[in-house]
């Protein structure tokens, strides 16, 4: 029965102004807030109760999320006032555990879709009698991310957050953002100070002699973190390309929700999603692009790759490539820093 800690707390500022109006793991991507697919996951895979760490606009959770019965895990939520980081907010929410010392906690963050077997995680942590271990991904560029070089036997070496230097990039493995601890490392982290997981607990344990693993996978990985990810993220689900239970419908060119209208000119591709009670207009055109609810998109536009928030307006004719508009924006014609 293992529980487990979800990181949602950040401002998300990469996303704005998607992030203005909610949390990051709230925007919807195939139809559903991002974190819905790892809640569906991790209640497939065992996990029994999951702790929300929030603090930017934290009642949006649990008014979408409720106490959890409907996903079949037992939800609870702790808010910090100000942020504690990463690693102050994993002490913090751990406070909300039952697990005894010697027992694993997942620890998730709330922007990511993976195709991970999370209780396959669960079992290799505890073979190895692991302090911490982490998934482990592979990406072309790093630079963004946690890098996090192994031996042979896959024991973590170095955790370098965000290099700055090319003489740094030793690695093309990072931190996938999902770990599982140990509970009584968690609770030997300081509390009631903020502290951040990657830039001081990982590397402290690895200073002090800890056992950290990696486990490098090789199913699907994004981060969601900025609009490029986030388009891609959401058509991916609604292509397929992403095993998650909780897409709302069923898969292919586009997922089209409750209560939209759709013109049979219209042609919807690309993983395109339209949002419940969202209008499609003759000849419009929207190829892989997330379309929020409320959303109405005039006569023989054209749409692509565009994040379109709830209840933005859209005037006949317009051509959209790779904008993101806010929620109950109106565009008119085509802004000259949009049309690229
Ligand atoms: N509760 C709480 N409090 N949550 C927080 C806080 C905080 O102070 N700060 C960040 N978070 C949450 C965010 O909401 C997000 O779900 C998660 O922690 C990670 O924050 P991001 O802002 O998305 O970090 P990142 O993407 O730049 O980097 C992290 O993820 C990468 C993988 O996607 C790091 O863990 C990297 O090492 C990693 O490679
Ligand atoms: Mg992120």
């Amino acid at each position: 029965m293992t529980q487990a800690l979800l990181l949602v707390g950040g401002k998300g500022t990469r996303l704005h102004p998607l992030t203005l109006t909610r949390p990051k793991p709230m925007v919807p991507a195939g139809g559903v807030p991002i974190m819905e697919h790892l809640v569906r996951r991790a209640a497939e895979a065992g996990v029994t109760r999951l702790v929300l760490a929030t603090s930017y606009l934290p009642d949006a959770f649990r008014a979408h999320f409720g106490d959890g019965s409907a996903y079949g895990i037992e939800l609870c939520y702790i808010t910090e006032e100000t942020p504690l980081g990463t690693g102050g907010a994993i002490r913090n929410a751990a406070e909300m555990l039952t697990s005894g010392p010697d027992e694993p906690v997942l620890v998730f963050n709330g922007d990511i879709l993976s195709g991970l077997d999370i209780a396959d995680l669960v079992r290799r942590h505890r073979d190895a009698k692991a302090d911490v271990t982490l998934h482990l991904t592979r990406v072309a560029d790093p630079r963004a991310f946690g890098l996090v070089p192994t031996d042979e036997d896959n024991w973590v070496l170095d955790f370098r957050e965000k290099p700055t230097t090319p003489e740094e990039i030793v690695t093309d493995q990072i931190n996938a953002g999902c770990y599982v601890f140990t509970r009584s490392v968690i609770d030997r982290i300081p509390a009631g100070r903020e502290v951040s997981v990657e830039r001081e607990v990982f590397p402290g344990l690895l200073a002090d002699g800890g056992r950290v693993l990696g486990v490098v996978d090789t199913s699907y990985w994004l981060d969601l973190g900025t609009p490029q990810a986030f388009v891609k993220g959401s058509t991916d689900l609604v292509r397929g390309l992403v095993p998650s239970p909780a897409l709302p419908g069923p898969r292919g060119e586009a997922l089209v929700l409750d209560d939209a209208e759709v013109a049979d000119s219209a042609t919807l591709s690309g993983g395109t999603t339209i949002g419940r009670k969202a209008v499609v207009r003759e000849d419009t055109r929207v190829h892989g692009s997330v379309v929020m609810d409320g959303v109405v998109i005039g006569a023989g536009a054209d749409i692509e790759s565009c994040v379109l928030g709830e209840n933005a307006t859209v005037a006949d004719g317009v051509v959209l490539r790779d904008a993101v508009i806010a929620d109950g924006d109106h565009v008119s014609a085509v802004p000259a820093e949009l049309a690229r």
